[in-house]
Order: C-alpha cells, then sequence, then structure tokens
C-alpha cells in the first residue's frame, strides 16, 4: 500500500518514511524544501536500502496532490507539510494561515476527487489552552495564542467538518508533544534553519560549540526546580506512532484527535542535566528571564493512544539525549556537512 507524506523530508516526516518503508509500506514524498533538504532523503535510502518517489512540489497545489496520488495508487496522506516556528508566525501570520490552511485544504480535496480514505495529520499540543489540568486528555479545552497555533487548530476542525460531510474518510489527528531526538544510526535528525527555538536543539548547538551558552528562559515556574516542564518524545517513538495510527485509520471511518506523549515530564534542568550525564558533555547555561506564553508544564495523558492505536513510547530520556547528541555530533552543521 502507498502512502503520501506531504513535508516527507521534515524532521518527522523523515523518520516516519523510515517506520512505514521497514513496516512493508510503500511510499512518496512531496516537499517544497523550504525548511528541509532532499539529502535527508537520500540518507533515509542509504539507511533502509530501499527506493521511494519523491516529488519537490508544494502541498497547497491539489491538482500537483491528485496527479501524484493517481499515478502512485495513493491510498493514505499524512499531512505533515506546514511552517512551524511560533515566533515567526507571529510575525508573518499571513504566510502561516495561507502555506497551513490551504494546504490542508488542498490535501482534503484532492483526496476526495480521488477517491482516498485515510488521512493522519500532524497536530500539535498547541492546540489546548493554558488553563487546563495536567495531564492533558484529548478533551481538555481547546485555544490558542499564536498563530501557528491557530493553524493547527483550524486545520483540525477543516479536517472535523470534512469527515462529517464525508462520511467515508478516515482521519486522525495526531497531538505529538515536544518531539526530540534523532535515528540512532546518526544518519538523520533534526536540522533547524539559523538559531534554534526549541530546547534540544539548543541544548545540542550549545554541546557542539556552536552557540556558547543556552539560556534557561525563567526558574520560578511552579514546578519542581523552578524551570518549564514538557512532555519530551523520541522522534522514533513518535514516528511508529504514525505507523500505528495509519493501521487503526484503515480499520474504521470518522475523525478522532489523539495525543502522542510519553505522559511524564521533564524539566528543562532535567534535560539539560540528563545531557550531560549520559554523553559526558557539558552545556554551559545562564538562567534568563521567561519566554512570552510559556506554561509552567505540558503533559499528555497518553492512555487513548494505548487504547485507539495500541500505541505506547517506548524509548526513555536516556535514548532521547543519547541519540540527540549522536545525531549532532555527527553532522554539526546539519545535512550541510
Ligand atoms: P519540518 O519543518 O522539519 O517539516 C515540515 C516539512 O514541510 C519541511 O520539510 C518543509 O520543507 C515542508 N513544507 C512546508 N510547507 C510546505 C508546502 N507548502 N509544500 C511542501 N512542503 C512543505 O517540521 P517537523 O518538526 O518535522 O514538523 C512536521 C509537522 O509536525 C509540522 O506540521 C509541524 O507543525 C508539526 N508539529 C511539529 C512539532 C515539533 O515540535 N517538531 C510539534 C507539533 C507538531
Ligand atoms: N527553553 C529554554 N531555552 C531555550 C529553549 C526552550 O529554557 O533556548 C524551555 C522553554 O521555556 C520550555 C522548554 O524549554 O520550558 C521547551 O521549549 P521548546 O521551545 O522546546 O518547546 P515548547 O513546549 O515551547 O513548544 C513545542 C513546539 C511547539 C509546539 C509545542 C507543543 O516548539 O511548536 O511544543 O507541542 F506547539
Amino acid at each position: 500500500m502507498n502512502i503520501l507524506l506531504t513535508g516527507g523530508a521534515g524532521y518527522i516526516a523523515s523518520h516516519t518514511l523510515i517506520s512505514l518503508l521497514e513496516s512493508g509500506y510503500g511510499a512518496v514524498t512531496l516537499d517544497n524544501y523550504s525548511n528541509s533538504s532532499p539529502e535527508a532523503l537520500r540518507r533515509v535510502k542509504q539507511l533502509t536500502g530501499m527506493e521511494f518517489k519523491a516529488v519537490e512540489g508544494d502541498a497547497q497545489d491539489r491538482e500537483l496532490l491528485v496527479r501524484i496520488i493517481r499515478e502512485n495508487n495513493i491510498e493514505g496522506i499524512i499531512h505533515f507539510a506546514g511552517f512551524k516556528a511560533v515566533g515567526e508566525s507571529v510575525e508573518k501570520p499571513l504566510m502561516y494561515y495561507r502555506n497551513n490552511l490551504t494546504s490542508t485544504i488542498s490535501v482534503i480535496e484532492a483526496m476526495l476527487e480521488t477517491g482516498v480514505r485515510n488521512l493522519i495529520f500532524s497536530s500539535s499540543a498547541t492546540v489546548y489552552a493554558g488553563d487546563n489540568l495536567m495531564p492533558l486528555t484529548e478533551s481538555a479545552r481547546r485555544e490558542c495564542i499564536n498563530p501557528y497555533g491557530w493553524t493547527k487548530y483550524m486545520s483540525e476542525q477543516i479536517i472535523r467538518d470534512a469527515a462529517k460531510a464525508h462520511p467515508e474518510l478516515s482521519c486522525v489527528l495526531l497531538r505529538y508533544f515536544n518531539p526530540v531526538g534523532a535515528h540512532p544510526s546518526g544518519l538523520i535528525g533534526e536540522d533547524p534553519s539559523g538559531i534554534p527555538n526549541n530546547l534540544m536543539p539548543y541544548i545540542c548547538q550549545t554541546a557542539v560549540g556552536i552557540r556558547d551558552h543556552l539560556t534557561v528562559f525563567g526558574n520560578d515556574y511552579n514546578t519542581p526546580d523552578g524551570t518549564g516542564v514538557r512532555d519530551y518524545l523520541h522522534v522514533c517513538d513518535l514516528a511508529e506512532g504514525h505507523v500505528k495510527a495509519l493501521a487503526y485509520a484503515l480499520t474504521r471511518s470518522g475523525c478522532d484527535a489523539v495525543n502522542l506523549g510519553t505522559g511524564t515530564g521533564y524539566s528543562v534542568l532535567d534535560m539539560v542535566n540528563a545531557f550531560e550525564r549520559v554523553n559526558g558533555v557539558k552545556v554551559p547555561y545562564v538562567i534568563g528571564p521567561r519566554r512570552a506564553g510559556d506554561l509552567d508544564e505540558c503533559y499528555a495523558d497518553p492512555a487513548k493512544a494505548e487504547k485507539l492505536l495500541g500505541w505506547k513510547a517506548k524509548r526513555g530520556i536516556n535514548e532521547m539525549v543519547c541519540d540527540a547528541w549522536n545525531w549532532q555530533k555527527k553532522n554539526p552543521k546539519g545535512y550541510k556537512d
């Protein structure tokens, strides 16, 4: 069975591609490489020894999507394509709404035109409002505080409404918590452009000497050590979650939102300390002010993923920091090396 991965060269998609190929699926990627490199796909081929087609193009282009689906007998789509930088979304909201919403609409229209029924969508824990009690279940109140978050919220709504109007569709909205780490081979990983926004790539770039220190954004949160707590999730576990979600989608129709997280929260200093201990490297840091919009803590109730998809995260914090460092030290400049 052939699956189309929009945004297929990206961080999460490239890891998912490996899991799909290893599970016996055929795959086609569509990416405009606006935030990725075709080198990631070359390395997936090297790693798996398997072939797949890679198309360069825009996921907003409905006609292109229809053509790819028809030419490759696509039976399911995993829609990863989108912009994801929170700060940039505040500065360029229309660019975010256009890319993230138009691509979602085009994907659904192309599915309806060609009769593809199965859709897995990359949503985010960012759709949850900040005043919920932890852990977050899928029914927690949703509200966003930046345009990026709203694009996920709105995409979810668009998909939910389409599934209601077209009962043959089978859609799974995967709400990722904080994906980190890399494939244990060190061949593929996260390759942020410019200064990383996220904690783990910042830790990695500090450890390798690209940045001279990490700034911990606040140590006066209502958490055990005062620093922000998040549900970090190994990207290979997340990748396997997509394969499980696809298998589930094939068995039913409708639309479900599912959290993909471990259910365990770690603080910024937990992550720094684990990174130093496991990898035997120093991560110099200073305590700085809070970052606007950050919550004290955010972690999932992952029970629905286990019940519905039979998925549970297997990898712990030591594997996360070990694999993140293995990728960084083998590729200090990411795919540019
Ligand atoms: P990424 O930037 O590495 O991957 C996104 C890919 O989409 C990139 O390869 C980019 O070039 C491509 N792309 C963007 N717009 C496109 C378009 N119009 N047409 C074709 N390709 C396009 O990001 P990622 O971390 O792998 O995230 C994948 C998805 O998961 C995104 O939708 C993101 O919003 C979502 N997500 C990510 C996180 C996270 O922390 N990484 C958390 C929650 C949700
Ligand atoms: N942090 C620092 N210093 C840094 C970067 C981050 O102290 O240089 C802290 C943050 O304050 C936060 C924690 O590390 O407490 C995690 O921050 P990230 O930016 O890595 O992750 P967020 O939880 O803020 O956001 C991520 C994605 C969003 C997504 C959200 C929920 O970046 O896109 O998870 O899924 F919406």
